[in-house]
Order: structure tokens, then sequence, then C-alpha cells
């Protein structure tokens, strides 16, 4: 089992390097169907849970929301206020473990994008968790949560990947290129979920309107999930 904050190393080796991969790409076409499908219109208060460096809240920032991001690592926080101070931007970043979010019916919409502070926790406290990620949004307001799919990882098993099926958590050895191109190994712990598993946590966190599609990043549209989609994208809106 991995302890309680392994992925802080993993934000530490990488820094600025996390936005040369690949999956990053496609924020921008993630922040239109977002926009879109939550209903969000400029001046609303967005929440980003595990916002990583802040790619879809300084996106959302420089189209007039005003957005706070939250995340555990020290450095990604560091880099996303970097940006937002450089560009005058409406955001603000703050260190926080996602088990201690406290920001009751504060936010219009509320993403948790990428694994971001869901996805990552081991296989632990993932019910508690959604429960105060949903309860941040104001009656009415919307939510996007994506995970890693259980479906994919079994089928798509690679050679040196673990599935654990009683925890659900995959585990690999991936290799991470730090700012200078050096690399080095991590052992990467992601959770992953079916859709119905994503269902039946909405139905524990007051949550209407509940929509599960496949996902893939970059590509962000609303279609039924299949073995083949990386993550599944929940979109709800709080009663
Ligand atoms: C794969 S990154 C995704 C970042 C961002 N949402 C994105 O789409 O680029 C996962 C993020 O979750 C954060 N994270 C992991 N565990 C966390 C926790 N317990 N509380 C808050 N953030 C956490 C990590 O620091 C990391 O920034």
């Amino acid at each position: 089992m991995p302890d309680e904050y392994w992925f802080d190393a993993i934000a530490d080796y990488l820094g600025s390097a996390y936005l040369r991969n690949a999956f990053t790409k496609g924020t921008e076409q993630e922040v239109d169907f977002l926009v879109d499908a939550l209903r969000l219109a400029p001046g609303m208060r967005v929440l980003d849970v595990g916002c990583g460096p802040g790619r879809h809240s300084l996106s959302l920032a420089r189209r007039g929301y005003e957005v706070v991001g939250v995340d555990h690592s020290a450095e990604f926080v560091r880099l996303a206020r970097e940006v937002a101070a450089a560009d005058g931007l409406s955001a603000s970043f703050e260190e926080l473990d996602v088990r201690d979010l406290e920001r009751p019916g504060e936010f219009d919409a509320t993403i948790c994008l990428c694994q971001g502070g869901f996805g990552l926790l081991g296989g632990r406290d993932e019910t508690a968790v959604f429960q105060r990620i949903a309860a941040t949004l104001r009656p009415g307001g919307a939510l996007a949560v994506s995970a890693f799919s259980a479906a994919f990882a079994v089928r798509h098993l690679e050679a040196g990947e673990e599935y654990d099926p009683a925890t659900g958590v995959l585990h690999e050895i991936a290799t991470i290129r730090n700012p200078d191109g050096t690399e080095a190994p991590f052992d990467l712990w992601t959770t992953c979920f079916t859709a119905r598993e994503l269902e039946l946590l909405a139905a524990t966190a007051e949550l209407v309107d509940v929509e599960v599609h496949g996902a893939t990043p970059g590509a962000y549209r609303r279609q039924p999930p299949t073995l083949d989609h990386h993550e599944l994208l929940l979109l709800a809106r709080r009663a």
C-alpha cells in the first residue's frame, strides 16, 4: 500500500515538465466541453480539486471565472500561483489535502479531473472525499469528476502493471522525466472505478441529473462508456 502522499514526490520531480505530458495538450477542448455541459457563465465561482499546476483553473480564469484551485502538492500550487500572478488572473491556489476539504455550498461549479485528489487515494477514503467534493456546491451547482476506468485498466493491462480487484488500485512503475529531461522510476497507484460505482457514489452525495460518460483526455463529449475509454466522466448537479 502506498503512503497517503505518495504523489508529492512525483510532483516535486516533474515540476513544470508535467505540462509536457500528452494528456495535458487537450485542456482547452476539455474546458470548452465543461463550460457547455456545466452551463457556466462568466463570473461564476469554480473550484478545481486536485488542480495540479492549474491547467483547467487557469484556462477558466482566462475566460472570466473566479477560480479556486486546491492541491496537496506545494510544487504544483507554486507553479499555478506563478502563472496566475504573471497573467493577472482571478485565480487563487491553496495547498490542501482533499480529505480536509471543507467549503460547503461555496461554489457554482466544482471540477476534479484527471484523478485530481480523488483517484490517487490508494483505495481509501473515496466515499467521504467524493461527498466533500459534492458538498462544495451551492444548491443547483454543477459537478464534473473524472476517474480512471476499471474496465479499461483490466482489459488493457500491460506487462509490469498489477490490478488489485479488492481495492480497484492499478499499480505500475512509470518512468518520469524532470524539466531537465532526466528520467527516474516512480510507483503509480491509480484507483479505478466502474460507471456504476460512480453512480452509486453520486447517490450518497445529494446529486441529481447524474450522467457518466466514457472519456478520452482532450476529447470530452457525451458518450456511453466502452471498455476502451481510459476514463469515466461524471456530470451531475447538487439537489
Ligand atoms: C494527475 S494530477 C491531475 C491534476 C489536474 N487536475 C490536471 O487535470 O492536470 C493529480 C493531482 O492530484 C493531486 N493530489 C493527489 N492526492 C491529493 C490529495 N490527497 N489532496 C489533494 N490533492 C491531491 C496531486 O498533487 C496532483 O496534482
